[in-house]
């Protein structure tokens, strides 16, 4: 499959075959991470495997427990809201989870955000190897900071990016009370409403505002 392929053709599949991943794919998947681009080359991630029922039980936990948490400021996590979907992890037959260290990020402007960053494209390098390797996953970042470093045993100065549940896609990835099929799940906005010309909101061949141009100048000297 080429990259643009992947990127286009791939989704969140939320439910999966009881049949085990093997080990070389996980593998594989993990040296996807491995090789993700990072500020500095710091490479600020940990990648941490879930296979063990117990371990995942706890995961199932916190996420429970993060959600009812949710509930208190977002409506949409409440009874029937399909944005707060979250599956029974317990069935996600391999969890990665993703961590990542600010500690490992270069002292510059602009770098405190460095190791989010270098954690979210290891996360996306590995969701598209999933893809790629005839697998499917959903990405879950709704946990409480604390509760899935202290499950993992993962140092409070790390940040919790995400977690990959990965399997085999059941049908098309669809659980029960949600149609992973339906577009209006994983629509995009138009490019025209996203991608701009040399100023925000400006679209190709038009102008920036004359006036906020002649400020810039003026008070920027720029
Ligand atoms: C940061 C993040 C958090 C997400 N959280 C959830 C979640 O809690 N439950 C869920 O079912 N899907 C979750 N997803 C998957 C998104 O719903 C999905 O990527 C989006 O609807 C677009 O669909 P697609 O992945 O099929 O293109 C999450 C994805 C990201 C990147």
């Amino acid at each position: 499959m080429d990259v643009l392929e992947a990127i286009r053709s791939r989704r969140s599949v939320r439910k999966w075959l009881p049949q085990p991943v093997p080990d070389e794919l996980v593998e594989q998947i993990l040296e996807a991470g491995r090789w993700a681009p990072s500020a500095g080359n710091f490479q600020p991630w940990a990648f941490i495997v879930i296979k063990e029922s117990q371990t995942k039980e706890r995961v199932q936990k916190v996420a429970e427990d993060s959600k009812n948490l949710s509930r208190i400021w977002a409506p949409y996590f409440r009874e029937g809201q399909s944005r707060g979907y979250i599956v029974d992890l317990r069935n996600v037959p391999v969890g990665i989870a993703i961590f990542a260290n600010q500690r490992h990020a270069p002292p510059h402007t602009g770098g405190e955000f460095g190791h989010i960053i270098g954690g979210s494209l290891a996360a996306m390098n590995m969701w598209l190897a999933v893809h790629e390797l005839g697998l499917g996953a959903c990405y879950w970042s709704h946990m409480s900071q604390d509760h899935i470093k202290a499950i993992l045993g993962v140092p409070h100065h790390w940040d919790f990016i995400g977690l990959l549940g990965i399997g085999y896609a059941d049908g098309d990835g669809s659980p029960e009370g949600y149609d992973t099929a339906n577009p209006k799940y994983w629509e995009r906005k138009p490019l025209e409403d996203v991608a701009f010309y040399e100023w925000f909101k400006v679209k190709k061949g038009e102008q920036p505002p004359a006036e906020s141009v002649a400020l810039l100048s003026q008070f920027l000297g720029l």
